[in-house]
C-alpha cells in the first residue's frame, strides 16, 4: 500500500540516519497488532507506544510483529508448568547405550581407530564434511563484553578460541590435501551467532582474515530470539520501546540451520557429514577425521562424543538410553543410587559414565529432515535477572534477583526422535578433547587458566611423544603447539631429540 502524504512527511522527519526511512503502518495494521497482543493478555507491551517517536515506534512494532503472542503464551505456560514426568510416562527406564552403538578410544583396536581416521580424511578430501559452530550464547558467567570465541585464554601466542578452531580446520584441510595429493579441499565453517554476538563475531573474523581460511568457506548466520517472560507469564519490556529478548538456546540451531539457508547451502556444496560443537571448548577437535569416519561407517543420523564422568557426583549430563531411545539425562534428574551404580562388567567404572560434551556428528539427511520435527522440541526455563521497564515510570530497572525466565531449546532434545540404530557414541579422552571455558578468571574451574593449562599440557605430551625433552623450572609449565603444524599430535617427528624450554610456543615447522 502506498504511504499517505502525511506518512511520507513523517517518514522524512523521522529518519533514523543514512537512507533509512521509517515505515509507518496503516491504522488498520497497527490496530490488528495491538489487538493480537491484547487478546493474548500481553497488551502492556504497548504501554508507552503512543509517546514514542516514529523510529522507536517502528523498532517496537518490528520486534512485536516478529512474535506470535499466543505461541509465546503456550511456550511460557508449558515451560513454567511442565507436566510431571511421572504423569506422562511413569518412571523412565534408564540404561547405558547398547554396546554396538558405542566405542571408546580407551579400548578400541588401534587398527579400527586408524581405519576411521583414514575414512574421515577421505571424506574431508571429497569435500563432503562441514563444521557447525554454536556461538550464539551470551557467555554471562565469563563476563567478557566480546563474544566468547574472541576470548584470549592467555596462551603465549594470545590466540583466541575462534583462531584455535579456525586453524584446526585449516590443518584438517591441509592434511587431507597432502594425503590425497590434491588442492582445493574445503571444510565449510558455519558459525551460528545471535543478536548480541553476530556483529562483533563478523568483525572479529574479518579483522583476523578468517584465520587463513577462504572467506567464502565461512558462513556466519544467526539464531532466533524469544521474548523474556516474567514469573507470572508476561512478556518483559526492557525499555519503553524494546521487548527484552534472549537467544532461543543452543537447540535454536535446528530452526536457524533451515531458516538461514545453511542446510540449502550444504546441499549445494554436496556436504554429507557435519560436525557440530560449542565455542567454549578450547580442546575441541574440529572436523575430527576419526569421529567423522567412525560416524560415517556406522551410517547413523547422529553420533556424539562423550568423556568419562569423573565420579558419581560430577555435575554433567549423561548420554544414555531412556525408554529404549537415545537421550540425555541431567545430573539433577537421577538419584544417587543410579549415579553411583557400577558397570556390571567392570566394577571400577560407573554404569552411567558417558558425560555429554555437546560434540555431535549429523548426517546431512538428518539435517534436511529438521522441518518435520523441529516444532516438537520443548522449551526449557532458565531463571535469570532480566532488566525490565517499570510500567509506571518508564525507567529501566536492574533486578537484584531472578525476576523472570528465558526460554531455551536444548540441542540434544531431538535425540529421542531417533531409533537406537541411528545413534552412536564415541568415548574420548577428556585431557585431549574437553576443557570448557565457562567462568571468569579465578574461579579455579572451567576458567581461562584451566583452558590455557590444558592446551599447554596437551602440547607438552605431544612433543614428548615425538621424542623431545621438555625442561622447565615449574613442572606445570607446558608447550603450546600451533594447530597449523599439528592437529592431534601428528607431524612433530622433527622434534625428536630436541630440548624444549617450557613454557614455549611452537609455531613453525623447522
Ligand atoms: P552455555 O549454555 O554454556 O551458555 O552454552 P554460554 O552463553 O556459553 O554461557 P552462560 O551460560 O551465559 O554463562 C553452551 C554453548 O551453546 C552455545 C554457546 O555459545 C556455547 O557454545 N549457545 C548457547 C548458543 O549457541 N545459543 C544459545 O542460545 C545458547
Amino acid at each position: 500500500m502506498a504511504p499517505t502524504v502525511q506518512e511520507m512527511i513523517s517518514n522524512i522527519n523521522n529518519r533514523s540516519g543514512g537512507n533509512d526511512t521509517v515505515q509507518e503502518p496503516s491504522d488498520e495494521q497497527l490496530k490488528e497488532l495491538r489487538q493480537k497482543y491484547e487478546k493474548a493478555g500481553q497488551g502492556h507491551v504497548f504501554t508507552f507506544y503512543d509517546s514514542l517517536n516514529a523510529s522507536q515506534k517502528e523498532a517496537l512494532r518490528k520486534q512485536l510483529s516478529g512474535f506470535d503472542p499466543d505461541r509465546i503464551n503456550k511456550l511460557a505456560d508449558h515451560a513454567l508448568n511442565p507436566p510431571k514426568p511421572a504423569e506422562i510416562e511413569g518412571a523412565p527406564a534408564l540404561e547405558p547405550l547398547p554396546l554396538d552403538a558405542t566405542s571408546s578410544v580407551f579400548d578400541s583396536k588401534p587398527e579400527d581407530l586408524s581405519q576411521w581416521y583414514e575414512q574421515g580424511i577421505d571424506l574431508i578430501a571429497d569435500n563432503t564434511v562441514a563444521v557447525v559452530l554454536m556461538a550464539g550464547g551470551q557467555g554471562t558467567r565469563l563476563g567478557s563484553s566480546d563474544p566468547k570465541g574472541c576470548f584470549d585464554i592467555g596462551l603465549p601466542s594470545q590466540k583466541s578460541l575462534f583462531q584455535l578452531q579456525g586453524e584446526r580446520i585449516w590443518r584438517a584441510q591441509h592434511v587431507a590435501e597432502k594425503q590425497h595429493n590434491k588442492e582445493g579441499v574445503v571444510i565449510p565453517w558455519y558459525v551460528m551467532t545471535s543478536g548480541p554476538t553476530r556483529g562483533p563475531t563478523e568483525k572479529f573474523f574479518e579483522k583476523n582474515n578468517y584465520f587463513g581460511l577462504k572467506k567464502e568457506s565461512v558462513v556466519i548466520f544467526e539464531q532466533g530470539v524469544l521474548p523474556c517472560i516474567s514469573n507470572d507469564g508476561k512478556i518483559i519490556l526492557e525499555s519503553k520501546d524494546k521487548v527484552a529478548v534472549a537467544p532461543d538456546g543452543n537447540g535454536g540451531l535446528y530452526n536457524a540451520l533451515i531458516a538461514s539457508g545453511v542446510v540449502a547451502d550444504m546441499k549445494k556444496r554436496g556436504i554429507k557429514h557435519i560436525h557440530a560443537y560449542c565455542v567454549d571448548n578450547c580442546l575441541v577437535r574440529v572436523a575430527d577425521p576419526t569421529f567423522i569416519g567412525f560416524s560415517g561407517s556406522k551410517n547413523v543420523d547422529i553420533a556424539t562424543k562423550v568423556v568419562r564422568k569423573r565420579d558419581a557426583k560430577e555435575s554433567v549430563g549423561l548420554i544414555l538410553q531412556k525408554n529404549g531411545k537415545p537421550d540425555v539425562v541431567e545430573y539433577s534428574e537421577i538419584d544417587a543410587e543410579t549415579a553411583e551404580a557400577k558397570d556390571s562388567k567392570n566394577h571400577d567404572l560407573l554404569k552411567f559414565r558417558a558425560a555429554n560434551i555437546v560434540n555431535h556428528y549429523y548426517s546431512y539427511d538428518f539435517l534436511e529432515s529438521i522441518p518435520s520435527w523441529a516444532n516438537r522440541l520443548p522449551h526449557h526455563v532458565a531463571r535469570k535477572k532480566i532488566p525490565y521497564c517499570d510500567l509506571e515510570t518508564g525507567e529501566t530497572v536492574k533486578p537484584e534477583k531472578a525476576n523472570g525466565i528465558k526460554l531455551e531449546q536444548f540441542v540434544f532434545d531431538c535425540f529421542p526422535f531417533l531409533s537406537m540404530d541411528k545413534f552412536a557414541c564415541m568415548e574420548v579422552k577428556r585431557e585431549d578433547e574437553f576443557s570448557p571455558l565457562k567462568n571468569a578468571r579465578g574461579a579455579g574451574e572451567d576458567d581461562p587458566d584451566t583452558s590455557r593449562r590444558d592446551i599447554m599440557a596437551q602440547g607438552k605430551r605431544w612433543v614428548q611423544a615425538a621424542g623431545a625433552v621438555v625442561v622447565s623450572e615449574d613442572k606445570e609449565d607446558g608447550v603450546e603447539v600451533s594447530p597449523l603444524i599439528s592437529y592431534g599430535g601428528e607431524g612433530l617427528e622433527y622434534m625428536q631429540g630436541r630440548e624444549v624450554r617450557a613454557p614455549a610456543v611452537i609455531e613453525k615447522e623447522e
